[in-house]
């Protein structure tokens, strides 16, 4: 008897293709009625597939009875509450370090786009204004900057290896100071924010970090800072960062997350001194492929009774 199992948020199609043999699947996402899913199929589910953002409500929980797993896309698992998955002894598994390098190549390709203009140089050379107006003008440079890494977990070790190679100094901010970790730490992210040129979020979502970098850090980090976000959009006071950039107590910003995604709110969207990305640091080809590959193994390996490869319950 194949184990049925309920694919909660999209998945791309590497997933559905590994799923194809072993695998009775159902598609909550793309249901008309969900409802009728549920109470149709609900009972018989055994695992699910979903993504860490979106994750899965517990009244969604509360139809699956038989649940034995969650195979979750991605690192992050703030949509997913891991105290009541833990009560149910539902096993949950999510897909660590594969993206560690796509993330870090991410923030730095942020990173250079906001000290360089990359986007503003680029329309520029599109509308022929280097020929008609003379050169782009003169921009900031990375070289010889501190940067202040809020998170230093696996995607952020990889993103303080790519900043040294790029010659700036690396500090980190954490609840705890890391043993054997090469750069100072504060346990004050205010006072982190003060010292840095550059401030990198890589913090997951979540109560704990919720309006975490709010109007008090961006002051902090002052008119010549810059703030990237590449963890999660929850974690910043949106309006406070608006307005920050706004009135230029900021420099300048690079977002991948966002509070509300997809929606952005239409005030960034007309500020120069930001550059925007649609939460894709983790969005190639073959990161994805790897994820994919990490949601379906674990899933088959509970299946045939035999360890998960990377457990978060
Ligand atoms: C993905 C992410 O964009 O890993 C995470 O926490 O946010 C990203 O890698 C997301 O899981 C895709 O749905």
């Amino acid at each position: 008897m194949k184990p049925e199992i309920l694919i909660i948020s999209p998945m791309q199609q590497s997933v559905h293709d590994a799923l194809e043999d072993g695998f009775i699947v159902h598609r909550l996402h793309d249901a008309t009625d969900k409802d009728k899913l549920l109470a149709d199929v609900g009972p018989s589910i055994r695992g699910a597939i979903t993504n860490g953002g979106i994750g899965v409500r517990n009244d969604v929980l509360d139809r699956l009875p038989k649940l034995e797993m969650i195979s979750s896309f991605g690192v992050g698992y703030d949509g997913i509450d891991i105290d009541y998955c833990k009560s149910r002894g539902i096993k949950v598994t999510y897909t660590p370090n594969v993206l560690n390098d796509a993330m870090a190549e991410i923030t730095l390709g942020l990173m250079i786009a906001l000290a360089r203009h990359l986007p503003q140089a680029d329309r520029y050379t599109r509308e022929g204004k280097w020929a008609g107006s003379g050169p782009y003008g003169l921009t900031a440079e990375l070289t010889g900057k501190t940067v202040g890494i809020a998170g230093l977990g696996r995607v952020g070790k990889e993103i303080a290896q790519r900043c040294q190679a790029f010659k700036m100094q690396v500090v980190y901010f954490g609840r705890t100071r890391q043993d054997f970790v090469p750069y100072p730490h504060y346990g004050s992210l205010v006072e982190m924010a003060r010292d840095v040129d550059w401030l990198v979020n890589v913090m997951p979502g979540g109560a704990a970090t919720s309006k975490l970098f709010n109007a008090e850090i961006f002051d902090a980090l002052g008119p010549e800072g810059f703030f990237v976000n590449v963890g999660r959009g929850t974690t910043a006071d949106e309006a406070a960062l608006i307005e920050a950039l706004q009135q230029k107590r900021i420099a300048g910003a690079a977002l991948d997350v966002f509070e509300k995604e997809p929606s952005v709110p239409e005030a960034l969207l007309k500020l120069d001194n930001v550059v925007l990305s649609p939460h894709q640091g983790s969005a190639t080809t073959k990161t994805r492929w790897m994820m994919g590959d990490l949601v379906t193994r674990n899933l088959k390996a509970w299946f045939d009774g035999k360890p998960v490869l990377t457990p978060l319950t």
